[in-house]
């Protein structure tokens, strides 16, 4: 028979392992999310992200040294990303956010393979090919991005992965990103620019059009007023956030304490700081740091 001073002795370690883990768990999920791009990009994603988590900390880092990425290779982009998200591994990061679709092309797998099982890893166009597979399929679909993205096939191979058959129409626009940065995106340059490459034969008689850029989000509203509202433009940042809210849900890593947001460049530039304030509506603290 069990007295319950058995009992009590029985359950100790038990209810100890089980406080241990719960300390763990809430430790590891106030832990902030890193996030990364070549620039300003990323702010869209940043920016869709932090209005579905509002309580999450996270640590961007845009490398503006090296931008665009779109007309890098993969082999420098790969050697780029790795040393990033060298940076946000120290950092002590519980997920890290790969939100360039460029970076995301030439380095998703190569980095999933670095990284393992230390954090969780999200790139900006699996989430993306997958809404796309479940509310798209037989429909004729833009893709604008950067060279490197259109020139991997990266969406066409993902979604054929995926056996979703859509018809595929990419059209790499390189000007937009070098537009953005430098601050030119409410300029008649960009109408331009937006012009020109949205005429393009290749995207005519498309039903949505995916910003298959993280920068192209900052110039919605320009694209939604040359297609006059009649193509729906599928913005990605949206749909990446909902991605990373379902995954830390699934994995209970949903943090609990109050935020901190914190800014990393690998080159100080005003434009940074300039969208920076105006994604977040705050005066923002930008730091500098050589990480390569
Ligand atoms: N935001 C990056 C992307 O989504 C821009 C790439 C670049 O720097 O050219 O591809």
């Amino acid at each position: 028979m069990l007295n319950s001073y058995t009992i009590c002795l029985l359950l100790y370690p038990i209810c100890g392992l089980m406080f241990f883990n719960f300390l763990v768990l809430t430790l590891r999920s106030n832990q902030p999310i890193g996030i990364f791009d070549s620039g300003v990009g990323g702010l869209t994603v940043a920016k869709a992200l932090v209005e579905v988590l509002p309580n999450e900390s996270i640590i961007y880092f845009g490398d503006t040294a090296h931008l665009p990425y779109g007309d890098k290779s993969i082999h420098t982009i790969q050697g780029y990303t790795k040393r990033i998200v060298d940076f946000l591994l120290a950092k002590d990061v519980k997920l890290i956010l790969n939100a360039c679709n460029s970076a995301s092309a030439a380095a998703h797998e190569m980095l999933q393979e670095y990284i393992g099982s230390k954090v969780l890893l999200v790139d900006v166009i699996d989430p993306v090919t997958e809404f796309l597979s479940k509310n798209y399929v037989d429909k004729s679909i833009g893709l604008i991005a950067t060279k490197l993205t259109i020139e991997s096939s990266v969406y066409h191979n993902r979604l054929n992965k995926l056996n979703t058959k859509i018809d595929l129409r990419a059209l790499a626009t390189p000007l937009f990103v070098p537009i953005i940065e430098e601050g030119f995106s409410a300029h008649q340059l960009m109408d331009i620019a937006l012009a020109e490459y949205l005429s393009d034969p290749k995207l005519s008689a498309i039903e949505a059009l995916i910003l298959g850029c993280t920068h192209y989000p900052v110039v919605k509203n320009k694209i939604t007023d040359f297609y006059q509202n009649k193509v729906e433009i599928i913005d990605t940042s949206k749909i990446v956030a909902a991605r990373v809210k379902s995954l830390l849900a699934s994995k209970k890593l949903l943090a609990t304490a109050p935020v901190t947001r914190n800014f990393y460049v690998s080159d100080y530039t005003p434009n940074f700081a300039h969208m920076t304030k105006l994604f977040f509506g705050e005066e923002i603290k930008i730091e500098a740091v050589d990480i390569f």
